[in-house]
This record gives structure tokens, C-alpha cells and sequence, in this order.
């Protein structure tokens, strides 16, 4: 009804199969049917007490109101050192801006740097957000796929192969959603060698930079050059346990921040205030709740891997960080999309199919193992007990 009344540029937009499958299995719950969750990527575990505690408290003091619209200050500073030590990287507060998520920080990016008809490049699988804003801003979209061969990291010579004149931005996500990978320092070193002294910026995508299950890993702004041709994002959702608090940010050189900090005041004015100061607490704080997270998604990933494989016509690589398993189904002999439809309808297995993720998806499935091991446990008897009822091909 409304075809001719929408801007076109919203054409461009595309939405996020999590949501779409989350939404189905509710619907199925709804009808009295139990499902098992692998759909949602966030964390099973509660924000950490004394994080809570620190936005009840701000709220009884009235952090109620608007603030400093590119983040408090004692926020900024808090990220600041916070960067300074995990990521070794020296950082003013001028270069921190604080979002109502991470997810922001992609969009403010890509309207930031890309003008139409301007290159961006990105990793296929990748997140779906990369590609729908890239689309919605006139660029044109440069996938780059990663192969399970090379255990989905991205492939510098395949990079390289895609820059262009008209390359504006390289999107890196390590580790990775949805497949796990972590590139290594040589990588990134070489990566660093290709974009370095010419007109391109890097987004990094370091959400899942304290979800690593082999050290810590690097940022691709510790090499010499490129500090200042890098977008960090990183955010509260995973680390801390704060999906749905919405509380993120972005560490990129001054002139850009205050660009950005255009685009927060023109959209949102400001991230919650009470927010933002459980944010300084969540980093300042005790990190004893992360490293409980990680260990106990270690035993989680070791189950669920040792699972998939088992099962007839799926083999599946360790994910080096994050919370996916990305497990190749192609031996099933369905299609990835409909064998995630008959998972979920028949074995109430909510799964993502893998060309969600971009065409190079096709023939995976993610699984979020943010669940517990009984639900694991539980999804992989299911996920049995299903294969045996399809046709053998
Ligand atoms: C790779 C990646 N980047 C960014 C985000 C967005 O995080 P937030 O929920 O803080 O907006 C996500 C969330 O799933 C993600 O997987």
C-alpha cells in the first residue's frame, strides 16, 4: 500500500535472520511447542551484580537527564584506559565516541567515510549489518569469502586482489561472526602492509575481542600507521553481559569522532546517561565475571564441536573465538536455508542458516552455543534423532 510513499533508499535496508528465526520459534512456543535456542547471539548469563547495582544507583541519583552527546566524560576515560589495556593502544577521550550499542558504530561509519559509488570491503560470512548499511549509504559492497580451509580467516592475498581506486574502507571482524575465526598477528601485519600510506580506512570489528579462546588478540591499530586510519568498535553486549542495555562505542582520530558525534546528536542526542555510568563501572570494575564466561563457554564450544561432528553429514572446525559454531552441513544433502527450516519445524532446533551471512555462508549452519549444556546436550539429541528421519541421499 505504501510501495510508492517509502524512500527508495530503504530498498537498501535488509533486516537480521536472528531476529526473523527468534521470532519463529517464539511463535512455535506460543503454540505449546518446547524449542532450543542457537538462534540469538548474546549471552545466557546475567549483567554482573555490582554493575546493576552502580545503574540503580545512578538512577536514584537522578542520572536521568541528556548529557555530553559524544559520552561522559568519565566514560571516555574509563574506555580510554580500558583500550590502553587490553588493547595496548594509547587513547584520548576525544577519540571515544559512545553509542547506544555497537551496532551504531557500523552505521555511523559507513555514512561517516563512504561516499556513493565508493568501495567497501568485507568479510562473506560476515555480519549482516556490513552489507545492508554499505547498501543504504550508495557504496558498493566488496565481499571477500573466507574459506573453511583456511579456518575462515580471511585471505590477505584475496584482499589484496580487491582493492581498488575505490576502496574506502576495509570491514575486519576478529573473532567472527559468525564463523569463530581469529586472524593471527601475520595477518594483520599483512594486512597493515597493504592498506598502509594509501587513502583507506579499517573498521574494526573487535566485539568479541575478550571472547577468545586462544590469548588475547591483537588490534589491526597497533601497527605502525594505522592507528589513525582505524574505526575500533567494541561495545558492553558480549563482554558484559549488557545486550540488551544497548551501550557501545568507537575509538577513531578526533576530526572523525566529532563528525560522528554529528550523526549521535542528529539521531539519538545522546546514550542514556544511567547507562553510561554502570558502562564506567562494568570497566573499572571486577573482570572475575569474563573470565568466568569464557571458561565456561570453552567447555561449552568443546561439547557442542565434539557433537556436530558425530552427527551423519556434518563436520565442524573449532571456533577460535566468540560463541558459534559454524559447522559445514552440506553432507546432510539438504540446503543450509532448508535444513535450518526443517530443524527448527520439526526438531524445535532454532539454528541460522549460513547464507544469512552473505552467499558464502551457503552450506553452514551458525549455532550460538551462548546456551547451557543441558540445552546443548538436549539440541544435539534432537539434531540426532531429526537427521535419521531424512531421506538417505
Ligand atoms: C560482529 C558484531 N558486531 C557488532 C554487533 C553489535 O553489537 P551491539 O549489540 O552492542 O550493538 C554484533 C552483535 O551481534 C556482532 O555480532
Amino acid at each position: 500500500m505504501f510501495e510508492n510513499v517509502i524512500a527508495a533508499r530503504m530498498n537498501s535496508l535488509s533486516g537480521e535472520s536472528a531476529f526473523q528465526v527468534l521470532a519463529a520459534a517464539n511463535k512455535l512456543e506460543a503454540e505449546g511447542k518446547k524449542v532450543i535456542h542457537f538462534e540469538i547471539g548474546e549471552p545466557d548469563f546475567p549483567t554482573a551484580p555490582h554493575i546493576v547495582d552502580a545503574a540503580k544507583k545512578a538512577l536514584d541519583q537522578g542520572r536521568t537527564t541528556y548529557c555530553n552527546s559524544q559520552g561522559l566524560v568519565a566514560l571516555r576515560e574509563a574506555i580510554a584506559d580500558y583500550t590502553l589495556r587490553y588493547k595496548g593502544i594509547p587513547t584520548g577521550r576525544d577519540e571515544v565516541v559512545v553509542a547506544p550499542g555497537a551496532k551504531p558504530i557500523i552505521f555511523y561509519t559507513i555514512c561517516c567515510l563512504v561516499n556513493p559509488e565508493e568501495e567497501v570491503v568485507y568479510p562473506d560470512p560476515g555480519f549482516p549489518t556490513y552489507e545492508s548499511v554499505i547498501r543504504y549509504a550508495g557504496g558498493l559492497p566488496v565481499p571477500i569469502a573466507l574459506e573453511e580451509k583456511d579456518d575462515f580467516r580471511l585471505s590477505v592475498r584475496k584482499l589484496i586482489s580487491k582493492i581498488s581506486p575505490r576502496t574506502k574502507l576495509i570491514i575486519l571482524n576478529s573473532p567472527s561472526n559468525p564463523t569463530g575465526g581469529v586472524l593471527t598477528d601475520g595477518d594483520l601485519g599483512e594486512i597493515a602492509s597493504a592498506v598502509r600510506g594509501k587513502d583507506i580506512f579499517i573498521l574494526s570489528d573487535e566485539i568479541y575481542s575478550r571472547i577468545c579462546y586462544e590469548g588475547v588478540p591483537r588490534s589491526i591499530a597497533t601497527f605502525p600507521g594505522l592507528k589513525d586510519r582505524t574505526i575500533i568498535l567494541d561495545g558492553f553486549s558480549k563482554t558484559y553481559c549488557m545486550t540488551g542495555w544497548r551501550l557501545g562505542y568507537g575509538i577513531m582520530h578526533e576530526e572523525i569522532a566529532r563528525k560522528m558525534t554529528q550523526l549521535l546528536i542528529n539521531s539519538n542526542s545522546c546514550t542514556t546517561h544511567f547507562i553510561q555510568v554502570a558502562g564506567i563501572e562494568a570497566l573499572r570494575g571486577p573482570q572475575d565475571s569474563v573470565a568466568a564466561m569464557v571458561k565456561e563457554f570453552t567447555r561449552r564450544r568443546d561439547v557442542i564441536v565434539e557433537g556436530l561432528n558425530s552427527l551423519p553429514g556434518i563436520t565442524c572446525r573449532k571456533p577460535r573465538g566468540a560463541f558459534y559454531a559454524f559447522p559445514n552441513v552440506t553432507g546432510t544433502g539438504l540446503p543450509s536455508g532448508e535444513l535450518a527450516h526443517f530443524l527448527l519445524q520439526e526438531a524445535g532446533v532454532a539454528a541460522l542458516d549460513g547464507a544469512a551471512f552473505g552467499a558464502a555462508g551457503t552450506g553452514y549452519l551458525r549455532f550460538s552455543y551462548a546456551t547451557s549444556l543441558d540445552n546443548i546436550h538436549a539440541g544435539l539429541d534432537r539434531l540426532g534423532a531429526a537427521l535419521k528421519k531424512l531421506p538417505r541421499r
